[in-house]
């Protein structure tokens, strides 16, 4: 394939890149950290878009990108730990897992259904630039598909789909990626190590918590916050059963009260995916039963997600046993 286009990082070029972002489309933009895959994160498409390139097998959250505190404050709760902790390391590498505010503007897809969203503020110049010129939170994982390193270089960031421009703003000063926190729970737990230093957060905090598996972060199905409906969830399904409420994939079921994408597109149907979960799961319903997904593309992600939400209740990692990483 051949390599995505690139622009060195100057004033035109951001503009450029802020105007694709707004447009829904993907930019590939320097951090301090590590490049990211930038996607508006108030759209789910744009934020569908993500998944697709990064050929993720599943829905892993994603952080949203904010300037400052400021820009955090309309989508999370930041209680006075949240408030110190941004005020002693923004703009800079640390992630903070923080409880979605119910008018939250931020793709739940981006949350991959969680009640939380991770907000981080990037020091790099052109992060903070870019940033201020799209006005909204950007969704970035890295800019790497998946299981592959994060790129620290602009010539690193390879040719994933849809990626319409790469803004060059040099090597990464830092080189890994940001320390990810949780606050959402009684204790902050360190889901991933990284520029920010266990030690510097502890001198702070006191002692941290770390995330089981070696400090491995969470996949969404592992999480014991992570959204299933409240209904049981029945899969495969032709046609509903009696009190059931039937969410479709364009022909493949029979009158379906919504349809993840009428005309089977993958990728409408990720971005639909979870607000659609979330407006079936209501007293009325007995049961959400869902129509087969192909398994393929973002088919493989929207299942692995389906049948976590269908597994038996109260068993880790959604009944389904997986405890593996991403
Ligand atoms: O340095 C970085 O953080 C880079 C740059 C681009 O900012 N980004 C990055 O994103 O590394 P990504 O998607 O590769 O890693 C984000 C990590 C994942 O381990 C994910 O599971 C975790 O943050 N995460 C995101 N949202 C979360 C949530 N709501 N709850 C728990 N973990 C979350
Ligand atoms: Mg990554």
């Amino acid at each position: 394939m051949s390599p995505p286009r690139r622009r060195p990082a100057d004033a035109a070029a951001i503009a450029e890149a802020a105007a694709l972002l707004r447009d829904g489309r993907l930019v590939a933009f320097p951090t301090e950290t590590v490049y990211g895959l930038g996607a508006d994160a108030t759209s789910d498409r744009a934020v569908a878009a993500v998944f697709a390139a990064k050929r993720r097998p599943r829905f892993n959250p994603l952080i949203a990108h904010v300037p400052d505190a400021a820009a955090a404050a309309p989508l999370v709760r930041m209680d006075h730990l949240a408030g110190a902790l941004a005020h002693a390391y923004w703009p800079g590498p640390l992630t903070l897992v923080l409880p979605r505010r119910a008018t939250c503007p931020v793709s739940l897809l981006a949350s991959a259904g969680l009640d939380s969203l991770a907000v981080r503020a990037p020091a790099h110049p052109v992060a903070q630039a870019l940033l201020r010129a799209v006005g909204r939170p950007v969704a970035a994982p890295s800019a790497n598909p998946s299981g592959r390193v994060s790129p620290t270089r602009a010539e690193h960031v390879g040719d994933l789909e849809g990626l319409a421009l790469v803004l060059d703003g040099g090597p990464c000063a830092v080189g890994i990626e940001s320390t990810v926190l949780d606050l959402t729970g009684p204790r902050p737990v360190l889901l991933r190590p990284g520029a920010v230093t266990r030690e510097a957060l502890e001198e702070r905090l006191g002692p941290i918590e770390t995330a089981a598996a070696g400090a491995a972060p969470k996949a969404p199905g592992q999480l014991a916050s992570h959204y299933a409906p409240s209904l049981p969830v029945r899969l495969n399904a032709r046609a509903a059963r009696p009190g059931e409420a039937l969410l479709g994939f364009a022909d493949r079921a029979e009158a379906p009260v919504l349809n993840l994408s009428d005309g089977g597109d993958l990728t409408e149907a990720a971005a639909n995916l979870f607000a659609m979960l979330r407006a079936l799961d209501r007293p009325g319903f007995t049961a959400i039963a869902v129509a087969p997904i192909p398994e393929d593309g973002l088919g493989v992600a929207i299942n692995d997600r389906l049948r976590r939400a269908a597994a038996p209740r109260g068993l880790p990692g959604g009944g389904d046993g997986d405890t593996s990483t991403p």
